[in-house]
């Protein structure tokens, strides 16, 4: 027996191919009830798609502990050697909306949920190391210059350098983005980063603070410009099609997890701020600790539920693992939940890519749109003397110590810490081919701007970090900008 179509209500379907009429030319009938549910239902497909990192693909997987790292956190998943917990993992573009072209001149997301027996940890992190900004505040207004202008209704380069002309910080993150990782060749062939500083802490409650490096196995591969530009005309969809495809062969791409420690009592002396985002920990300074291996070998089943609803909060720790005091940070401790109750409802943690696997919710948070209330008849108040789920009394994280009147402050620097010495580092850090490239990139996107003020501007930036660094790009962005005129 073929399985019958049915409507939403499971009425057998009788005619999926003509609407019913007033005769065989004639109007159609309001009471079509299978045309009106299907009409009205396409008219409901989309959905806010994400304000940021819209364009993104995902793949279910796990992690192992291959090193024992409990000494420094009693995160029960990292807890012994041979510990495997389920994920799932979502790449994405940043500045792109939802149809975007996946080659393109942009950081790339890495946002991993480990479905833990404590719960969901979600680690929502880049392929950079380091980001453009130091303050949530910001945040807006970076995102506002990088994507399209109100006006012109197009991505304006006088908008994306304007910003960076003001905010100085910016320069070691642009050295990365405009470097030779700039464009990764596909998701499978990138870092991920954790990027802000985290805490660990262990059973004796001594605290860490950790920074995340996912160290991709498959080696890493980027497109310059031009290959870049023949990949998105010939396929827009790029890194989609080869992370889906890599799995469906059976070809597992793999990540191997490390982390850079720091004791607690260390940081106010450290020559960075060990909280600024715009600066990394040089791993002379705190070496790579490996911890394991993140393995991804299942696709979604349906990209909308899987994909487009996956939700992850850098708010959802589990015992053992906790924030850092870095501003930035603490701005999306607030920003990605309240993102998701906007564009998924305040149900989201109810579906099944972000609802917990190793253990159950157990909340007394009930009711708005499309709620399971999975708690059935329980009672909804807290305390109770019925059984209800109750408090453990042990904070997940330690507690930081702190001093100083409230106020809008600077981000504080530490000896070392300047706007740009980390640029100049990474700069001379390249081969003398690596550099060309750089200067060629940035020269052609700089050189798009109009006004000679924000060109100067930034280009005193890149004095700053370094000097040939600086006059290279300063002779090369002339050199176009001269072109262009004559
Ligand atoms: C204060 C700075 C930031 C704010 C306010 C912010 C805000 C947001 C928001 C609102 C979303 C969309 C969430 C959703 O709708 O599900 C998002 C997505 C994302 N952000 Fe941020 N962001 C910030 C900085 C960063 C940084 C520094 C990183 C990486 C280190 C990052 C990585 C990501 C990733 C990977 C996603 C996509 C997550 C997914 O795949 O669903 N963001 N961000």
């Amino acid at each position: 027996m073929p399985k019958i179509l049915t409507t939403e209500s499971g009425a057998p379907v009788a005619d999926n191919q003509n609407s019913a009429s007033a005769g065989a030319y004639g109007p159609l009938l309001v009471q079509d009830q299978h045309l009106l549910e299907k009409l009205a239902r396409f008219n409901r497909e989309r959905i806010p798609e994400r304000v940021v990192h819209a364009r993104g693909s995902g793949a279910y997987g796990y992690f192992e502990v291959t090193d024992d790292v409990s000494r420094y956190t009693r995160a029960a998943f990292l807890g012994e050697v041979g510990r495997r917990t389920e994920l799932f993992l979502r790449f994405s573009t940043v500045a792109g909306n939802l149809g975007s072209n996946d080659a393109v001149r942009d950081p790339r997301g890495f946002a991993v949920k480990f479905y833990t027996e404590e719960g969901n940890y979600d680690l929502v992190g880049n392929n950079t190391p380091v980001f453009f900004i130091k303050d949530p505040l910001k945040f807006p207004d970076f995102i506002h210059s990088q994507k399209r202008d109100p006006f012109t209704g197009v991505q304006e380069a006088d908008n994306v350098w304007d910003f960076w002309a003001h905010s100085p910080a910016s320069t070691h993150q642009i050295t990365w983005l405009f470097g030779d990782r700039g464009i990764p060749a596909s998701y499978r062939h990138m870092n991920g980063y954790g990027s802000h500083t985290y805490q660990w802490v262990n059973e004796q409650g001594e605290a860490y603070w950790v920074k995340y490096h996912f160290k991709t196995n498959q080696g890493i591969r980027s497109l310059d410009a031009g290959q870049a530009a023949e990949v998105v005309g010939g396929d827009a969809d790029s890194h989609q099609r080869d992370l889906h495809q890599a799995i469906e062969r059976g070809v597992f791409p793999s990540w191997t997890l490390y982390v850079q420690l720091m004791p607690v009592a260390e940081a106010a002396d450290y020559r960075f701020n060990p909280f600024d985002l715009t600066k990394v920990w040089p791993h002379a300074d705190h070496p790579l600790v490996k911890v394991g291996r993140l393995v991804l070998n299942r696709n979604p089943e349906n990209v909308f539920a899987e994909v487009e609803q996956s939700a992850f909060s850098p708010n959802n720790f589990v015992p053992g693992i906790g924030p850092s005091p870095d501003k930035m940070l603490q701005g999306r401790l607030f920003a990605y939940a309240d993102a998701q109750r906007y564009r998924l409802g305040v149900n989201h943690t109810q579906l099944p890519v972000n609802a917990p696997r190793a253990t159950e919710a157990a909340t007394y948070g009930r009711d708005g749109f499309s709620a399971l209330n999975p708690a059935g008849r329980a009672k909804n108040y807290e305390p109770n003397s019925y059984d209800g789920p109750a408090q453990t009394d042990a904070a997940l994280a330690a507690p930081a110590e702190l001093s100083g009147w409230t106020g809008t402050y600077p981000t504080p620097a530490h000896t070392k810490d300047d706007d740009f010495f980390q640029a100049g580092e990474l700069y001379r850090l390249m081969s003398e081919a690596e550099r060309g490239r750089l200067i060629a990139n940035l020269a052609g996107a700089l050189a798009q701007v109009t006004r000679d003020d924000i060109v100067e501007r930034n280009l005193a930036h890149f004095h700053a970090a370094d000097e040939e660094y600086g006059a290279r790009l300063e002779a090369a962005v002339t050199r176009l900008r001269t072109a262009d005129e004559s």
